[in-house]
């Protein structure tokens, strides 16, 4: 079992093996938290700071409740986007957290590569919770785990992604890990959302859902990021709900066992129909916030092991 990542950063680092070792760890944990007593001591005496530069429900309270479950000192500091400005706000406010010994810090930042460069400037483990449209790792690897639990493997599977591919990190993430994993990775959706320059991936892509979601194992639907669009992007929500929203017409190209996922939140009667995001014979959208969990406590206990292991220098 090895993990040698001092941060977690991104998907794009992390070797498959050590991808399987965090997944490993997280099935042990789904087990733990299915339990009454969900309790760990895995992360005691540790301090957890969230640091949440843009709005989140669901990553921030799926950090904050694996850190308790763990038994880290979780404390969350909500930053208003109107507060940041500049790079160095960033750094100033990085190096206050630093001087007061966190262990592990928890940042979502809407710019791409912020997260990377605060990490450059604290002696703590820095995980990524969604950086811009660049990297989302804990989402990717919760959706592993809950494609692996529902598949019962995690490798040549036919996964369509559809949707916002132009704005989103957690496309992004997949596609690295995914790809690390040898499925074979459509991209689905209008080309002004999926460019076709993405073909430098390895990925295909389809603009038409019902050849691109044809025989697919899994079918992943992506919020559309309206506040990551400057206009023009689609001609309607009516219109692309028509050609490009989920439903059970359009699902049916896909095998009858295909999963359905979203990694919320989800905007119903535009990227997916409401019935079929709750019908619980295809979606998996509650595994996916409960692997939430799991894959959260696996990444903190991981990097807690490596920073006990080799105490850092701060880099100024
Ligand atoms: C995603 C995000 O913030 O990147 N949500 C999440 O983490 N659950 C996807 C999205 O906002 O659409």
């Amino acid at each position: 079992m090895r993990f040698d990542q001092r941060h977690l950063l991104g998907i794009e680092p992390l070797r498959p093996d050590e991808i399987g070792t965090l997944l490993d760890l997280a099935d042990s944990y789904v087990t733990l938290s299915r339990r009454r007593e969900k309790r760990s001591s895995a992360l005691s005496g540790l301090t957890q700071i969230n640091m949440f530069f843009e709005n989140s429900t669901r990553t921030q309270s799926s950090f904050e409740i694996a850190g308790k479950r763990l038994g880290a000192d979780v404390m969350n500091m909500s930053m208003q986007a109107s507060s940041i400005k500049k790079g160095e706000t960033l750094i100033d406010t990085a190096l206050t957290l630093n001087a007061m010994h966190p262990d592990l810090l928890v940042v979502r930042h809407p710019h791409s590569g912020a997260v990377d460069l605060l990490a450059q400037k604290v002696n703590c483990a820095v995980i990524n919770a969604g950086d811009g449209r660049h990297e989302h790792p804990t989402q990717a690897l919760l959706d592993a785990l809950t494609i692996r639990r529902a598949k019962g493997r995690l490798h040549r599977l036919n996964i369509a992604i559809c949707g916002d591919i132009a704005h989103s990190r957690v496309a992004r993430s997949n596609i690295l890990l995914l790809q690390k994993m040898e499925n074979r990775i459509r991209l689905v959706g209008p080309t002004t959302l999926v460019p076709p320059v993405l073909k430098e991936f390895g990925v295909e892509i389809y603009e038409d859902m019902r050849e691109g979601l044809r025989d697919a194992d899994v079918v992943m639907m992506l919020r559309l990021q309206k506040e990551r669009m400057d206009g023009g992007f689609i001609p309607s929500e009516r219109e692309y709900y028509h050609r490009f929203g989920l439903d059970a017409e359009k699902l049916s190209f896909a095998r009858p066992d295909a999963i359905v996922m979203h990694p919320g939140p989800m905007n119903r009667g535009v990227e997916i129909d409401g019935t079929l995001a709750d019908d619980i014979n295809r979606s998996v959208i509650q595994e996916q916030v409960e692997m939430g969990v799991a894959v959260r406590m696996a990444a903190m206990d991981l990097l807690s092991r490596n920073l006990r292991a080799r105490p850092t220098e701060l880099s100024a």
